[in-house]
């Protein structure tokens, strides 16, 4: 297995490209399955989890081409199955179930389980459709979902679930009737989703608040659409920027989607210009200490948690990191304090209190956050960081350690271990 060995200490400074959003492209690929013709979509990014979902998508029939630019066409689907082996490794994998129950009349996905981050159930994806009207059993660990055509309804999540309000506007596309979800999540993705859906035909408002309306039609039609680029990837470069004193200006992503993270990033003393699409983002010296706190859209995203943690490991007083999106978010403490970090987990909160150094040490990956997390914390620390268990990181960073080396840190991959 590959590992990424860095030594710490340089300074980053120049430009970075964004990618396409993971967790815009894994919805906007499956969308594909409502419809019968090619469809376009541009900006995908070049990542293990994009793999995952084109061999699932091709496992159905799916037909897939291209890589930046992908053309798919669900016009021959010959199977409504997502087996336990893609399901377990990719959890997004979901997403299928309420397209093809949609146009297929039925589906069969595995129960994506547990994992690193923590119970991530699936239920309130099951419950919006039973409330659409499909007939749900759940057997030999698969989620079985049948029906003739679904019926919009009103429904409500107890949780604001990314992948659930995607999964249930996506099938309530094609519902007989009005379907309300009401709260629904806010996340950018989302809106991204409902673009593309609204290009194919689909009939939806509210996007991007809490109620979303959509009006079911008989069919949609294929659509050309892009991606929008990854809020995460464009967080995790800036805290980069903020944690080694660099200069860097990160291109092609949108700042409104990073608001929160932008504000807390000037309270801890880095300096942040706006300009359109671009951003430029230069260390300020002493890292200020601020206080987290985790929210779904637009509160601050619990996929930068672990990121913003290895910034105030190097802050100068107390940081307070409270997660509250998911309950098991704060396996990088461990593999941090290796590294010389003073933090203690209290509960749904980590108390991060700054140390003057970090030194490097071998490092274990444990999720894609993390990962990156790690690396930033291996950029900044004195001496060399080795990370092992890579794949993580692969899942969600295209070319993590390209980006980072031209942006001057000294960062390598050695293949093969
Ligand atoms: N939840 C339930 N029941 C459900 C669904 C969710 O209890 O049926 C709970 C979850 O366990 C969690 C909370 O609701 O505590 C929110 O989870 P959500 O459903 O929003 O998460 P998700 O859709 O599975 C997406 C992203 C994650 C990101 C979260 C939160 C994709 C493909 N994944 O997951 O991304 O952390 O939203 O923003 O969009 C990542 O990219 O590293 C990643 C984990």
């Amino acid at each position: 297995m590959d590992k990424i060995v860095i030594v710490g200490g340089r300074r980053l400074q120049g430009d970075v490209r964004i990618s396409g959003a993971k967790n815009g492209a894994l919805p906007v690929l499956v969308s594909s399955l409502l419809v019968d013709g090619w469809n376009t979509f541009h900006n995908i990014p070049d990542l293990l989890d994009i793999k995952t979902i084109r061999k699932l998508l091709g496992s159905l029939g799916v037909k897939i081409e291209g890589e930046e630019t992908v053309r798919i066409n669900a016009g021959g689907i010959t199977r409504c199955e997502a087996s336990y082996d893609l399901v377990r490794t990719m959890r997004a994998s979901i997403l299928v179930l309420g397209p093809l129950v949609a146009r297929m009349g039925e589906a069969r996905v595995s129960l994506p389980g547990g994992c690193a981050i923590g119970a991530r159930p699936v239920n309130l994806h099951i419950q919006a459709l039973r409330d659409l009207g499909a007939e749900v059993t759940l057997k030999d660990g698969y989620v079985e979902a049948k029906a003739s055509r679904l019926r919009g309804a009103t429904l409500y999540f107890d949780i604001s679930t990314v992948t659930g309000t995607e999964n249930i506007m996506m099938a309530a596309t094609l519902a007989e009737g009005t379907t309300i979800l009401k709260n629904a999540a806010h996340e950018p993705e989302i809106v991204n989703l409902a673009e593309v859906l609204i290009g194919m035909g689909a009939r939806i408002r509210g996007a991007g608040t809490d109620v979303i309306v959509i009006d079911g039609v008989k069919s949609l039609h294929p659509v050309e659409a892009a991606v929008i680029p990854d809020r995460i990837e464009a967080g995790t470069f800036l805290i980069a920027a903020g944690m080694t004193g660099g200069d860097v200006r990160i291109l092609g992503c949108n700042p409104l989607h990073l608001d929160v993270l932008i504000a807390r990033l000037r309270d801890a003393g880095m300096r942040i210009d706006v300009d359109g699409e671009a951003l430029r983002a230069a260390g300020g010296g002493t890292v200020k200490s601020v206080d987290v706190k985790t929210l779904p859209y637009p509160g601050f995203p619990t996929d930068l948690q672990a990121q913003i943690m290895a910034m105030m490991a190097l802050g100068n007083g107390l940081s307070v990191i409270t997660e509250t999106v998911f309950e098991n978010r704060f396996m990088h403490v461990s593999e941090m304090m290796r590294m010389g970090a003073d933090i203690v987990i209290q509960g749904t909160s980590a108390i991060v209190r700054g140390v003057a150094k970090l030194r490097g040490a071998p490092v274990m990956a444990t999720d894609l956050r993390a990962s990156a997390s790690l690396i930033l914390a291996g950029l900044a620390a004195e001496g060399t960081t080795t990370l092992s268990r890579v794949y993580h990181i692969d899942r969600g960073y295209q070319q993590i350690e390209k980006k980072l080396s031209a942006l001057g840190a000294d960062i390598r991959r050695i293949a093969g271990f």
